[in-house]
């Protein structure tokens, strides 16, 4: 058959939100201590911040840092973490099985935000953690009056309140893993408690739910009982099989889960006639399936070509998704499951920093709804990824091509995703434009590899962007997709 992919420009799904870029660290393993802070390192700043880990984020834009936790959060009390770093006390660390020296704390996460021009997103501690802790760290972070966090703030070297407008309501509190794990309603209870006093302290702050998958029953009555409280509601979902096809399929669990996730929402929104949008935050995404707390390497996952090729699918959809998903942080960015992998002497850039850079760079503007023609491959039998219990084969069979579209009308520019995820054969497509005719060629970026399990170390780097110009117009062109790749194509239409 004849592949093929049809962009209109004016069937917009809607605006590409470029939080959906943003990123997540936690207190685990090598992503603050040696990835992001290194005090006395020579490659670190007067801060002590990685000046290499600063720079490769940095390329990645992302608009939004969610911190501390994580299962780390559960246990963390913030307030441990501020003044004087020698009188801080360093403590258990319950979720990942460590100890926390607390060197790295609240005005030091701020600082890094503010330097590196990135929203925080503090998530608080429903486990072990009070009402009047969340109240306080609020009041620390925004306070502007006369009283006793606010003044603890300035007397700790910021007079400026930090305006911290993201919060998150806790921590996976569905998980038996959790510190301080609860029932929804239970959960519910204590967050919409959490929710009052925070936003008493600062009515400005977004509020985020603790969500699970966004099909559970958990998010139901999360939704229910939590939704005149917040801004967001929150999943999880991460991925990752040794199966090719299962690992680059797997993402469309994700498809799956905003819209019925959105849908529970609005079902809500209508029966308590609430006016004010909740969108998803999907706070935590990833491919993450080789590595673990049981196996104690400090989540510090390899990624390979395919992976790459997930996380890029993964990018498709929230762009296709656009209209629900207007928050996602990427889990993690520095060593623990992230693109940036740092040792005392350096740093390389994982596979799946591609991608995600490609698309914070150029996928941006209105959200398209392309059309794809595809030969599409089916599962041979229903089988679950053995880390995850989540299955996607129902929804198969899957395009062989997936494809997202973003047109930024300011510039006129157009972008246009594809992965071509067929392990053997590359596909010659037919790309096809409505009321666009291509004006001065085309950019076309590549990641690409021999082969499907090709990563980068230190030694080697295998999958990097190819980059070169096509020299094209007019309102059609063919081009063949390697296989087992993913390419992006931008260009300048009138
Ligand atoms: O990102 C690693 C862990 O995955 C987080 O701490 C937790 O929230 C999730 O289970």
């Amino acid at each position: 058959m004849e592949n093929k992919i049809k962009v209109d420009l004016e069937r917009v799904i809607g605006t590409i939100d470029s939080r959906v870029y943003s990123g997540f660290i936690e207190h685990l393993g090598r992503c603050i201590y040696g990835g992001i802070y290194d005090e006395g390192s020579a490659l670190s700043d007067e801060h002590g911040y990685r000046k290499d880990v600063m720079e490769a984020m940095r390329a990645l834009k992302p608009p939004i840092l969610r911190w501390p936790g994580g299962n780390f959060v559960s246990g963390y009390h913030w307030t441990d973490g501020i003044g004087p770093v020698e009188q801080r006390p360093r403590r258990m660390e319950l979720a990942w099985h460590a100890e926390e020296s607390n060197r790295f704390g609240t005005d030091e996460f701020l600082r890094y935000c503010e330097l590196m021009h990135i929203e925080p997103y503090i998530c608080v501690n429903a486990g072990s953690g009070t009402m009047d802790e969340a109240q306080a760290w609020v009041e620390y972070c925004n306070g502007t009056g006369n009283t006793y966090w606010a003044n603890l703030r300035r007397q700790n070297g910021h007079p400026e309140p930090y305006h911290v407008t993201y919060w998150g309501l806790g921590n996976e509190m569905y998980g038996a893993w959790q510190v301080g794990a609860l029932n929804a309603e239970d959960y519910a209870k204590k967050a919409a408690a959490f929710a009052k006093v925070m936003k008493l302290t600062d009515p400005s702050i977004k509020l985020v739910s603790c969500g699970e998958s966004g099909v559970a029953d958990w998010d139901r009555v999360v939704i229910e009982q939590l939704a005149r409280f917040v801004d967001f509601h929150s999943i999880h979902i991460y991925t990752g099989d040794n199966d090719y096809y299962r690992n680059v399929f797997a993402p469309h669990q994700a498809e799956r889960a905003l819209r019925i996730c959105q849908a529970t929402i609005e079902q809500v929104r209508y029966q308590q006639q609430i006016e004010q949008p909740i969108y998803v935050a999907y706070d935590e995404w990833n491919v993450w399936f080789r590595t673990g707390q049981e196996q104690g390497d400090g989540l510090e996952e390899r990624y390979t070509l395919s992976d790459a090729l997930a996380v890029a699918t993964y990018l498709n959809i929230f762009l296709r998704q656009c209209n629900s998903v207007r928050l996602a942080n990427l889990a993690q960015m520095v060593n623990v499951i992230a693109p940036i992998y740092t040792s005392e002497q350096g740093m390389f850039l994982q596979t799946i920093y591609h991608p995600l850079r490609l698309y914070a760079n150029y996928m941006y503007g209105d959200a398209l709804d392309v059309h794809v023609s595809s030969e599409t491959h089916n599962f041979p039998a229903a089988k679950n990824s053995p880390r995850w219990t989540h299955d996607v084969t129902d929804l198969g069979p899957f395009k062989l091509l997936d494809a997202s579209a973003a047109y930024d009308a300011a510039t006129k520019t157009l972008a246009v995703a594809v992965i071509n995820r067929d392990q053997e054969q590359a596909h010659a497509t037919s790309l096809q434009f409505a009321d666009a005719s291509i004006i001065q060629g085309i950019n076309v970026y590549t990641v690409n590899a021999s082969t499907v399990d090709a990563i980068n170390s230190f030694e080697e780097n295998n999958v990097s962007v190819q980059e070169q110009r096509l020299d094209v117009g007019g309102a059609s062109f063919s081009y063949t997709f390697p296989a087992h790749s993913f390419t992006l194509l931008r260009m300048h239409v009138r």
